[in-house]
C-alpha cells in the first residue's frame, strides 16, 4: 500500500485486462526522479498496455495509479488534466502526422495546451528540435527524414510541454544500431541537462545496458512482473527467464 515516499509515480497492484482477458496482474512499482526504468518482457505480453496504464489512457481493472499522491484514474479531472500535461509520450506507432512540417508536428501540444503566440512556440520548438540535434529541419516534411530523425523529432514533439516524466514505447525499434546508440545518448543527456525522468519500453539490449537504471520484468507465462532491479543485477542473479532474456545474443558477444 502507498505509504509516504519520493516515487513520481507508483502502480499499486495493478490488474490490466481488455473487457475479461487479464493481460497482466497485481503489478506493483514505484518510478523514481531522474530515474531511467525500463519495461520490458516479450512480444505481447502486455508491456504498451501498461505504459498507457501509467499514462491515463488505460484505466486498470484493479489497483491503482498513483503520480504523487494523485490517483490518476479517479482524482477530478481538473487534477487528471494537470498530471497528464507533466507527462510526455511518444506512443509504440507514434508517427509524425504527413501533412504538417517537423516544425508544426513539434508546435502542435503547445497550441493545443499553451496559450502563447505562434512567435513563442515556434521558438519552443526550434529549442526542442536543437535539443534533438535537429536544428535544420524545422521546416521540412516527415517523409523526407530518415527513421532515426523520425524518432528524434517524434520525441521533440513529447518534449514540447517540458514534461517532468516522458514515456517512450520501443524508441530504437527500427533503427541501425548507430542510430539506436545516438537515441540512447539523447536520454541520457535529456536527464542531465532536464532532469527528465524517463519510463520506457524496450527489446534492444545494448539500449537496455546503456541506458535503463532499472528494469521491470513482466512474464508472458505468469502474467505479473517476476523481477524488478538493475539490468546487471537481473543478468547475474535474476530469474531463469529473465537472466535468459538479458543474455539474448550475448553469448557470443
Ligand atoms: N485494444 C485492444 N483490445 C484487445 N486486446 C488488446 C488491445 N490492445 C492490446 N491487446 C492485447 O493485449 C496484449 C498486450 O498487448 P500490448 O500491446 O500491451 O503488448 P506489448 O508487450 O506491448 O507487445 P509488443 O511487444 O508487440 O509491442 C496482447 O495480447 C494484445 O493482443
Ligand atoms: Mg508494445
Amino acid at each position: 500500500m502507498a505509504q509516504a515516499s519520493n516515487a513520481l509515480i507508483r502502480a499499486d497492484a495493478l490488474t490490466l485486462a481488455f473487457s475479461s482477458k487479464v493481460i497482466q496482474h497485481d503489478l506493483s512499482f514505484d518510478v523514481m526522479p531522474r530515474e531511467v526504468l525500463a519495461i520490458i518482457g516479450g512480444s505481447g505480453c502486455g508491456k504498451s498496455t501498461v505504459l498507457r496504464a501509467l499514462v491515463g489512457l488505460h484505466e486498470p481493472q484493479a489497483g491503482r495509479v498513483l503520480h504523487g499522491e494523485h490517483d490518476l484514474y479517479t482524482s477530478p479531472l481538473e487534477v487528471r488534466d494537470d498530471i497528464r500535461k507533466h507527462l510526455g509520450v511518444m506512443f509504440q506507432a507514434g508517427a509524425l502526422f504527413s501533412s504538417m512540417t517537423v516544425g508544426e508536428n513539434v508546435m502542435l501540444p503547445l497550441e493545443l495546451n499553451a496559450p502563447a503566440s505562434r512567435a513563442q512556440h515556434e521558438r519552443i520548438a526550434r529549442e526542442k528540435l536543437a535539443l534533438v540535434g535537429l536544428q535544420d529541419s524545422f521546416e521540412q516534411e516527415p517523409a523526407s527524414l530518415s527513421g532515426g530523425m523520425k524518432k528524434r523529432a517524434a520525441i521533440a514533439r513529447a518534449l514540447a510541454l517540458e514534461p517532468q516524466v516522458l514515456f517512450l514505447d520501443e524508441p530504437s525499434a527500427g533503427l541501425d544500431p548507430l542510430a539506436s546508440a545516438r537515441l540512447d545518448a539523447l536520454i541520457l543527456q535529456l536527464r542531465e541537462q532536464l532532469g527528465t525522468t524517463v519510463v520506457m519500453v524496450t527489446h534492444e539490449l545494448d539500449s537496455l545496458f546503456a541506458v535503463a537504471d532499472r528494469i521491470v520484468f513482466l512474464s508472458a507465462e505468469d502474467k505479473t512482473m517476476i523481477a524488478t532491479g538493475a539490468p546487471r543485477e537481473l543478468a547475474a542473479s535474476g530469474p531463469p527467464p529473465v537472466r535468459e532474456f538479458l543474455h539474448r545474443g550475448r553469448v557470443a558477444a
